[in-house]
């Protein structure tokens, strides 16, 4: 069954409206803000996506959390003619809205839970998570799971949000943000993990509070 928690920012993803305006007005304001107010950056952050996974023609990538289908419209281009993009969403709202704006003949989207796929171990050439690791209650298992669908030699790529490097700001942030659902996460959280898991190229970009993450698996 799919869990439906209560955090305010879980609650507005299931929301209507802010998924009809999520694509438009929403992402593009808060992502401005998360990467310090760097326009150029949020310009490519989709070709810089599908260049951190590697995409090519005939793979089969994941979006987890996909949205509205913002990444995996790009993404399905990237892959096309003859591979497929898979959209993965919790919010039955954001997937009507990714049929709708982001339809793609290499892209499908399903609703499922981050931290239960329903794919076998390995599917994927290519696995994706953007913004949304720090809204999902147990985003290590979301992470595990990632890890777990993606394939030998696969990339996996995901931004999420980092942690103040500042010793003081650190406790006010995580108070603050955690009223609302969101979590900061170390700027090393995650690549230390992905080395733990023996993925090799780990790289790690950080921008405003957002971090960038990248690594191929082991073959
Ligand atoms: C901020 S949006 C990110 C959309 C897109 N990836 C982007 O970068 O703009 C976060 C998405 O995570 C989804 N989400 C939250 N918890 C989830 C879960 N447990 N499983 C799958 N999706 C989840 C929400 O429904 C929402 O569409």
């Amino acid at each position: 069954m799919l869990p439906r928690d209560d955090l305010l920012v879980q609650r507005l993803m299931r929301h209507p409206v802010l998924a009809g305006v999520y694509e438009r007005a929403w992402r593009p304001a808060l992502g401005w803000a998360l990467l310090g107010f760097d326009l150029d950056h949020l310009r490519h952050e989709k070709e810089l996506a599908s260049a951190a996974l590697r995409l090519a023609p005939g793979q089969v990538v994941l979006d987890l959390a996909c949205g509205p289908g913002n990444f995996t419209a790009t993404f399905a281009e990237a892959v096309a003619p003859a591979g497929l993009a898979v959209g993965v969403d919790l919010s039955a709202p954001m997937l009507d809205r990714a049929r709708r704006d982001n339809a793609h003949p290499r892209a499908a989207y399903l609703r499922g839970d981050a931290t239960d796929l329903p794919f076998p171990d390995g599917s994927f050439d290519a696995v994706g998570c953007y913004a949304a690791l720090y809204l999902i209650p147990d985003p290590w298992a979301a992470f595990a799971e990632l890890v777990r669908v993606l394939r030998p030699g696969g990339r996996l790529a995901l931004m999420a949000s980092r942690s103040s490097p500042h010793a003081l700001v650190r406790p006010v942030q995580a108070r603050a943000l955690g009223l609302s659902g969101l979590r900061m996460f170390g700027p090393d959280e995650f690549t230390d993990r992905l080395r733990a898991a023996g993925f090799t190229e780990v790289t790690r970009e950080l921008r405003g509070v957002a971090q960038y993450v990248a690594g191929t698996a082991p073959a």
